[in-house]
């Protein structure tokens, strides 16, 4: 091979002040090192160990048999607009135009970013919860925009109160950005609260993002969606997608409803960056809102079965556990050993190769907790406890 000049002045590598700005996942970091180890067990990266059900994987196949293979319209295709139209009038009784208010995005992650580039302007604060999902800051800060973490407590069942939320409204706030049920404590937040938040973003004239991916992961208590409360459908941009419900993490449909208005400058942006969601994955998730109930409710049957498990199993070994309602994370208070929750982490995975996640990769207020994913096998979880357990009694301070 030919030896190549070396005269490359490393300027030419000089990396943008937005991408040096953010840190890097705190969850993808850790996982490096879980994937190098073959026998460690990982409550970690959330997402379902269920496959997507066959029929949905089917109508994907039977589509690529047809040769639908060219690109859709930017929007998404009509008919899994048209469907999701139904899905809102049905499950919340909103009714969200197909052709204006839609728009089928590369999961909730795409979502988020065009909702953010289509609404800020440099130096506008957005509102997210500490702890919350590691995308949300991140999201702000590429859009120039400020990300202002509101502190939510255990004692208060980790819900954003609307009481804290007005301390920090400023003159250059723009949006709330809330997502419950939460990643990463699996709370839910009840109707009042989220009226609460509605009330205020309506007294000082803010948008609100609401991240409901989880919507259909709740166990026993019911989901309110915040673009359903009166004058809030106006003002709300939504983002949901078939990830998490209907298992589909790798296929990467999601979608945002929202006024036209917003709908249209998403839009614009979404044309020029990803032009439009696969097209297989747009007809499998035809299929899952038309059919996919039913495996929904299994999985879901399934993950309350587990969450169960662990919560009780995490106090058993001497860890206080909130109890989540919605998602499928855990997320115990680690206090009793007196580690950060970054060395807890590192620790359990080091000698007893368990992997969780540090609740400080959340946020301030994540210090003290880790992030246990549940969408493992039950005998996955009883020996990861067992495990923890013998860590536990090991570190804990008496
Ligand atoms: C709260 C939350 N929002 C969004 C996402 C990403 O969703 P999607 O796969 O639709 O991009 C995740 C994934 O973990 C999540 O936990």
């Amino acid at each position: 091979m030919r030896k190549q000049s070396t005269n490359l002045n490393k300027s030419v590598y000089n990396i943008s002040r937005r991408a040096n700005e953010l840190s890097p996942s705190g969850i993808r970091k850790f996982f490096d090192l879980v994937y190098a180890m073959p026998d460690a067990i990982s409550l970690g990266v959330g997402e379902p160990d269920f496959v997507t059900p066959w029929h949905i994987r089917e109508s994907a196949i039977e589509s690529i048999e047809k040769g639908q293979t060219m690109y859709t319209s930017n929007s998404g295709i009509i008919e899994l607009r048209k469907e999701l139209n139904k899905y809102f009038r049905n499950e919340y009784d909103i009714d969200y135009d197909p052709n204006t208010e839609m728009l089928v995005t590369v999961g909730v992650s795409e979502g988020l970013d065009l909702a953010m580039r289509a609404m800020i302007n440099p130096g506008d604060e957005v509102i997210i919860s500490d702890p919350a999902y590691v995308a949300y800051a991140s999201a702000v800060i590429l859009a120039d925009g400020v990300p202002v973490a509101v502190p939510t407590y255990e004692a208060n069942n980790f819900a954003l109160e609307a009481a804290d939320v007005e301390k920090y409204i400023t003159k250059k706030t723009r949006a709330i950005l809330i997502g419950y049920p939460s990643n990463p404590t699996g709370a839910v937040m009840s109707k009042d609260q989220l009226a609460a938040i509605a009330d205020l973003a309506q007294k000082h004239n803010l948008m609100v993002v609401s991240d409901e991916i989880y919507a259909k992961l709740v166990y026993g208590v019911t989901h309110t969606c915040i673009a359903s409360l009166p004058g809030m459908k106006a003002r709300t941009i939504l983002l949901n997608g078939f990830s998490k419900a209907f298992a589909m993490t790798g296929w990467r449909v999601g979608y945002a409803c929202a006024p036209k208005e917003i709908i249209a400058a998403m839009t614009k942006i979404h044309q020029y960056s990803m032009m439009c969601v696969s097209t297989m994955g747009q007809v499998a998730a035809i299929e899952a809102l038309r059919n996919g109930a039913d495996s929904v409710k299994e999985m879901v049957e399934d993950y309350s079965r587990r969450r169960l498990v662990i919560v009780k199993g995490l106090r058993d070994i001497g860890l206080p556990c909130f109890e989540p309602k919605g998602a499928f994370y855990a997320f115990p208070s680690i206090k009793v050993t007196g580690m950060t929750s970054e060395q807890f982490a590192e620790t359990l995975l080091a000698e007893e190769k368990v992997a969780a996640v540090p609740g400080s990769a959340f946020g301030k207020c994540g210090e003290g907790y880790i992030r246990c994913c549940y969408a493992t096998s039950l005998p996955k979880i009883e020996e990861a406890l067992k495990r923890m357990g013998r860590f536990v009694n090991k570190y804990k301070k008496s």
